[in-house]
């Protein structure tokens, strides 16, 4: 099992954002987490199409596009267009999911989908099949910065189960509080990609950070 570590740039310098890519590009990331906030899906509002398409000019790595926004449908063409290559909508978020699920495919993008601390595995039991990732939240989405709530380890034990027993290949992203301290218990969980914000951009040496989170990370047993 490889890991993968995807910066939230929601932590990042907003007045210098373009450089900050630049800089976890460098230090050796593998996705870009981008943030979209609508301010009622989530009560913040963060950043929309426009920016994305200029992020998408700092790095070559792939977007990894995390839509907290209600009826995420209408805008699924517009950020494929701005340079998403993976487009992350919620659950809760949709009242036809898997057809969303289908669109996102039809842009030719990498399909995904992200559950609240509250929804139970079940709801994505039935789009196993149309996504390549299953993104845990493990804080209330709408904020960086907050504590990791534990029980997202039994979920993300229960998420891996469910794709070894139907035996699919996916991808597995914990999102929310996550930094070097518990890398190690999120990867034995079986989460295979990392989001981090301020668990990252608070220590000011990403190279260094994201290193630390690598080494913790191949101390898990059956990681590469
Ligand atoms: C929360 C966002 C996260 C957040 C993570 O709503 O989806 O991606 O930026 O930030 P940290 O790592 O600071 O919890
Ligand atoms: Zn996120």
């Amino acid at each position: 099992m490889e890991i993968r570590i995807a910066p939230s740039i929601l932590a990042a310098d907003f007045g210098r954002l373009g450089a900050e890519v630049e800089a976890i590009t460098a230090a050796g990331c593998d996705y870009v987490h981008v943030d979209v906030m609508d301010g009622r899906f989530v009560p913040n509002l963060t950043i929309g199409q426009p920016v994305v398409a200029a992020l998408r000019r700092h790095t070559t790595l792939p977007l990894d596009v995390h839509l907290m926004i209600e009826e995420p449908e209408r805008h699924l063409e517009s950020f494929a267009e701005a340079g998403a290559d993976l487009i992350c909508v919620h659950v809760e978020a949709c009242r036809h999911l898997h057809r969303t699920l289908q669109a996102i495919r039809a842009l030719g993008k990498r399909p995904a989908v992200s559950l609240n601390p509250a929804t139970p595995i079940e709801a994505v039991e039935w789009v196993l099949d149309e996504v390549e990732l299953v993104l845990v939240m493990s804080v209330n989405p709408g904020f960086g910065g907050q504590r990791f709530i534990p029980a997202s380890l039994a979920k993300l034990r229960a998420l891996r189960a469910r794709a070894l027993a139907r035996n699919l290949d996916l991808e597995l992203e914990v999102d929310g509080g996550i930094g070097v301290e518990n890398t190690a218990a999120v990867v034995a969980a079986g989460a295979t990609v990392l989001v981090s914000g301020t668990g990252l951009f608070g220590t000011r040496n990403y190279a260094e950070t994201m290193a630390k989170m690598r080494a913790e990370a191949a101390a898990v047993p059956g990681v590469t």
